[in-house]
């Protein structure tokens, strides 16, 4: 009997903020693997920032997803059929199958993992999200022991990483989270030194009080007014690897940075980075991360959706930071 893949697929470009009408759910027959293929069940779907931009058309790092395609994401399964002697039945894989039950592949970009942690694991703290804390953190943040490390988005899936990344480097970690919940996770479970809510009214000065030596790097995840006050604090040879710009996505008029004098008289180093670029540092990181992970020297935490047809709602949830820690869609 045919297996049935359930799939999201874009079925048109959101202005502003996306809403179901976006997405369209279809259902097809899985088809015969050709030789050299492999018929992968997704376990776990991974629920990411990016994606908003994949939605667009407009210029960017990535092609955008084309209307009528499956919706583009990493996921995580279980190989159940091959024609590809690379790969046997039973293998844990890690693959960008995208908003889908099921994917085919010819191996490539398809990556086994020895399976000790969970599958969603490899999607979030081992996975696309840690590295981009590692490289984004150890290779442009540059942090030095003793120095002071603010990072936004601190409750999510890269911030959460950063945070505690910078703690094993001997830094005081001070994130920026969107309430107290979040905040209180960030230091009770996650050991930061400090994190202020943004959206409190005295947000600035929480964020002065949080920082008495200023700040030397500003882990960047979402821009906007956060950003701006962050760049007030920074000291005089700051380092920023901007990562992201969440605050922006849904936006229609970009928000303009009145602090960016502060970059020329402070000297600061700003560098916009894209984790793809820098492959090469991925198998260190991974090592590093996952050893990290297994000692308990690194913390997480997953928000959970249930079903690929709650793929969009919990998509929308994460816009709106009602994930705590990475975001995933559970499909088996
Ligand atoms: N450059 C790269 O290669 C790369 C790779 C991966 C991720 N990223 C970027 O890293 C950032 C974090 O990604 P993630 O996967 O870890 O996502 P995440 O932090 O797990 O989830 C997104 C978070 O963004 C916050 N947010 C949403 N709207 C906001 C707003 N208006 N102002 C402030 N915060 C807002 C929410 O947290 P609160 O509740 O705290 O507001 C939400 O939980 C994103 O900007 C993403 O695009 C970049």
């Amino acid at each position: 009997m045919a297996v049935i893949n359930t799939q999201i697929r874009l079925a048109s470009r959101p202005a502003g903020f996306p809403d179901a009408s976006n997405f369209r759910i279809e259902r097809a027959p899985v088809p015969e693997l050709k030789d050299g293929e492999v018929l992968v069940q997704n376990h776990v779907l991974s629920l990411d920032p990016y994606m908003r931009g994949r939605m667009n058309e407009a210029r960017s790092y990535a092609a955008p997803v084309a209307l009528g395609d499956v919706m583009i994401g990493g996921t995580a399964g279980e190989v159940i059929a091959s024609k590809n002697p690379a790969f046997a039945v039973g293998d844990k894989v890690v693959g960008s199958f995208g908003w889908q039950e099921y994917g085919v592949s010819d191996g490539q970009g398809l990556k086994k993992v020895d399976g000790k942690l969970p599958l969603s694991v490899y999607l979030g703290a081992v996975g696309m999200p840690g590295v981009t804390a590692y490289i984004g953190l150890y290779d442009i943040g540059e942090p030095k022991e003793g120095e002071t490390v603010v990072v936004s988005a601190a409750a999510g899936a890269v911030g959460s990483v950063v945070g505690q990344l910078a703690k094993l480097r001997g830094c005081r970690a001070v994130g920026i989270a969107g309430g107290k919940e979040k905040c209180d996770y960030v230091v009770r479970d996650l050991g930061f030194d400090a994190c202020v809510d943004y959206r409190s009214s005295s947000f600035v000065d929480e964020l002065r009080a949080a920082t008495p030596n200023g700040v030397d790097v500003n882990f960047e995840n979402v821009g906007g007014p956060v950003m701006d006050a962050v760049l007030s604090q920074l000291n005089t040879f700051g380092r920023v690897p901007l990562c992201g710009l969440v605050s922006q996505y849904n936006a229609t008029e970009p928000y303009p940075l009145p602090n960016v004098a502060a970059l020329l008289w402070k000297r600061i180093k700003l560098q916009g980075f894209i984790v793809s670029d820098r492959m090469d540092r991925w198998p260190q990181a991974l090592a590093d991360l996952s050893a990290w992970v297994a000692e308990g020297k690194i913390r997480y935490h997953e928000t959970i959706a249930h079903g690929i047809e709650g793929a969009p709602e919990a998509f929308f949830g994460m816009l709106r930071g009602k994930n705590l820690g990475k975001q995933i869609v559970k499909l088996v």
